[in-house]
């Protein structure tokens, strides 16, 4: 151990006391030991750090700072070197916000379309979002501040996320769920990485020891701490023994005192403690302390938000070459979003800007005929046909319109899924009335996850921003006025409807758990493999110009081939590497991304590149074995714009790891519906057979009592009338603001906050044992309930008073 020095001069209480929080950003220091505090903030695309009053979901006002695209914007730019451009910007902030710990970035994979976190993470796929987290944390780790890529892992719903159990089959974990975060951890080298709310086949990501053990450090080599989401330690000893390191935010005197308990009656041997510790140190020792007394240079970070934000745009659709604008034609624009844009999402990743671009304040400083603006719709929805037909009467004398829809706060936000794909009906009416007096309609998108667009025929564009930061408002007008040139492709599938996705009978899942029958099947992988159309193909999106790949040489090392700008205007080509293969054994999906590149090419210029394969290029994970294994075989390489249209095949031999003597991982896999992509409607035993052991109840037991990992929201059962309406009041709290169009976090944290967040959200003023007499008494034995819950709070203060001490 490196700092065993240090850790054998440190008493029990101050160890346990350095396994969680001093509040709640702040890790504990001892100065006489020459141990700094950290300061950890959010968030991944723009700094959050809170000088004041302090809470982990966005409610009170943070620092300034640049607020970038979201990592659902930037994953558009399939741009590694932008990844870390942002990272490195985002590193400067923190370094001169005295941030030690920046949170981010998200790499979750995309599941469904409706989680209302998607606009925080980067894809439905593991490779793209793991490349992209990667650069974000070299950048941020080459300012000397630590990144923390989250929420590890399978952490695809916002729904009871704090006590949902994902029971997820191995392979699919491997190869979708955490493949990500292993070239987050290998390929950047993070040095944190914080532990999801949910728990994984039973065990909660911040105590399983499969996952932080197993994979994180044995397999990939991980030399960091392990931070558990803010509240989501449910049990601590047991998170410490299986390898995480800190819990936040600080659960004060009684969760410390619990390490103690815990060491002293041998549960957990002080010698586990002190690896931990000295893991933690060795983070915590080497991170800097530079006090800057000179500020970021804001104009200069706006400028790169406005250069990531342009090249995250993706053009959908652009027919008769609508776009870019055609300076003589008068152009109007309609929509709410032109006049108070949508630029992030809600909850713990809320930026305070540095400044904020808004299209109508800038407008003018375009060359085009513009003719003036309608609001259009009521952003919070319902009818109103005043704006619409002000909106009809502007487009009648306008030649071409430029339409901003979107989606609107309530849509997407951290504590809330969504339950449709749908963009709100009031505007889709707007479209429709403006589509009866003008044909010429482009549409301007933001949202920061998938939408259905019924509507598409209507309009001759669609240009999708995302959540474009703070100069996302710029970044579209130049792109729409062809100052820049659109260059991002969709980081997602577009279904044509919600019902066609592969989750959509399984999301978010039952009361207790959320089965992922789907299995490896997420977006394209389900699409393409089943033949299922879809609107917009992954990695899709058009260009000013045109391109043409030739000359493809593949081998198991790379693929190289030609491409050339065919057109007249210059443009950046995404080129993506896909990899497939048939196998008799192992069921796959027929196309997976194992590479991609993105070049600039002027108009008429061409470039030879060359795509390395890595070692996740061929690989599946083999449950047998319980290793990744290469079958021998060909494998299809195939290169396109999108994963669907591919322009150059070729195949190679690949002579693989497998040992013809084992047993197959699967012995169902010619007439499974695995095998062929059928899997929509997954029976039990045909998931039991792949997960390799029973599916875990996740119904309610009606009749049974709440525990202390059940969600406030799951009050509606307790036996005690008060708590019922107690869940009555925060549901009717929780309706209310969203029938303003606004989400309360607040409210919605606590919703679907388990029980045992009383204890672990209140920095130790109430404890464990407090919690619990709560939960017996909403468990219908009220005065038994309140008298422990006295002597609870009469032991708590006793424990803060000595055992606080030690802080
Ligand atoms: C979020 C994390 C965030 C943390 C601290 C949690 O609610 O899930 O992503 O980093 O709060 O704000």
């Amino acid at each position: 151990m490196k700092y065993l020095e240090i850790i054998d001069r440190m008493t029990l209480e101050e160890k346990a006391f350095m396994m969680s929080g001093k509040d709640t950003w702040q890790t504990v220091g001892y100065k006489k030991y020459g141990i700094p505090s950290m300061f950890l903030s959010d968030g991944p695309h723009g700094l959050r750090k809170q000088a004041g009053a302090s809470d982990h979901l966005g409610l009170n006002e943070s620092l300034k700072a640049t607020c970038f695209p979201t990592a659902a914007t930037i994953a558009n730019s399939w741009n590694i070197e932008l990844g870390e451009v942002l990272g490195k910007c985002l590193g400067e902030e923190a370094v001169m916000q005295d941030v030690q710990v920046l949170l981010g970035p998200g790499l979750n994979i995309k599941r469904s379309p409706l989680c209302g976190r998607n606009f925080e993470y980067f894809s439905e796929d593991p490779y793209l979002a793991g490349k992209m987290a990667a650069a974000y944390v070299r950048g941020i780790q080459s300012q000397g501040v630590v990144s923390c890529p989250k929420h590890f892992a399978a952490n695809s719903q916002e729904l009871r996320k704090m006590s949902n159990d994902s029971v997820v089959d191995e392979r699919t974990f491997r190869e979708i769920y955490t493949t990500g975060f292993e070239i987050a951890v290998k390929e950047g080298k993070a040095k944190a990485i914080m532990s999801a709310y949910n728990r994984i086949n039973g065990v909660y990501a911040n105590e399983n020891e499969h996952l932080l053990r197993e994979i994180l450090v044995d397999e990939w080599g991980f030399q960091g701490f392990v931070v558990s989401d803010w509240g989501g330690s449910n049990d601590h000893i047991l998170g410490v023994k299986n390898g995480s390191h800190l819990e936040m935010p600080s659960t004060g005197a009684d969760g410390s005192k619990a390490i103690v308990d815990s060491v002293k009656s041998g549960v957990l041997p002080e010698k586990i403690l002190d690896e931990r510790l000295d893991e933690l140190l060795k983070i915590v020792m080497t991170t800097d302390k530079k006090v800057y007394t000179e500020k970021f240079d804001i104009e200069k970070h706006h400028k790169i938000a406005r250069r990531a934000a342009t090249e995250s745009i993706v053009l959908l659709k652009n027919d008769d070459d609508i776009l870019p604008l055609k300076k003589d034609l008068s152009t109007c624009i309609i929509g709410d979003f032109a006049k108070l844009p949508r630029f992030q999402g809600a909850g713990s990743s809320v930026v305070n800007p540095t400044k904020l671009d808004i299209t109508l304040d800038v407008i003018s400083d375009y060359e085009i005929n513009y003719i003036g603006f309608e609001k259009g719709y009521e952003r919070t929805g319902g009818s109103n046909q005043t704006l619409v037909q002000d909106a009809v009467d502007l487009a009648k004398r306008t030649q071409q319109v430029i339409l901003y829809l979107g989606l609107d706060e309530i849509s997407e936000s951290e504590g809330l899924d969504r339950i449709h794909m749908k963009m709100p009906q009031n505007q889709i009416d707007l479209l429709d009335a403006v589509f009866e007096v003008n044909k010429n309609i482009i549409v301007v998108i933001s949202a920061g996850s998938v939408v259905e667009m019924p509507w598409l025929d209507k309009v001759k564009a669609v240009i999708h921003g995302y959540l474009g930061g703070q100069a996302g408002a710029t970044a579209m007008l130049d792109v729409l006025t062809g100052i820049a040139f659109p260059s991002g492709k969709l980081n997602e599938t577009y279904p044509v409807r919600y019902e066609d996705t592969p989750a959509y009978h399984y999301y978010p899942g039952k009361e207790k758990s959320s089965e992922y029958r789907e299995g490896l099947y997420v977006g394209y992988r389900y699409y393409e493999t089943a033949g299922i159309p879809v609107l917009f193909p992954f990695g899709y999106g058009m260009s000013y110009t045109t391109f043409v790949y030739t000359d493809l040489q593949a081998n198991e090392k790379e693929v190289t081939f030609t491409l050339r700008n065919s057109g007249t205007a210059d443009g950046a080509e995404i080129a993506q590497v896909y990899v497939g293969t048939r196998s008799e054994q192992i069921y796959r999906p027929v196309k997976e991304l194992k590479g991609f590149i993105k070049v600039f090419l002027k108009a008429g210029e061409s470039q030879a590149v060359s795509v390395q394969f890595d070692d996740k290029a061929f690989r599946y994970y083999d449950v047998k074995t319980g290793k990744w294994e290469v079958e021998s075989g060909i494998y299809h390489i195939m290169v396109g714009a999108s994963v669907q249209d591919i322009r150059l095949k070729a195949e190679v031999s690949i002579k693989g790891t497998k040992d013809y003597d084992r047993q197959e991982p699967y012995s169902n896999y010619k007439t499974g519906n695995y095998y062929s992509a059928n899997i929509r409607d997954i029976s039990k035993s045909e998931y039991e057979e792949i997960l390799g052991h029973s599916i875990p109840d996740g119904n309610w037991n009606k009749d049974g009592l709440l525990d202390i990992n059940d969600a406030l929201c799951q009050m509606y059962y307790a036996k005690n009338p008060v708590a019922r309406l107690a869940y009555r009041i925060i549901t009717n709290m929780k309706n209310k603001s969203e029938a303003k169009g606004k989400p309360n976090l607040n409210i919605l944290f606590i919703y679907n906050m388990p029980f045992r967040g009383i204890a672990k959200m209140t920095g130790g003023a109430l404890s464990m044992d407090m919690a619990k007499a709560i939960l017996f008494m909403v468990n219908g034995h009220f005065f038994r309930g309140l008298k422990r819950l006295i002597k609870g709070f009469t032991v708590n203060r006793k424990v803060i008073k000595e055992h606080g001490k030690s802080k």
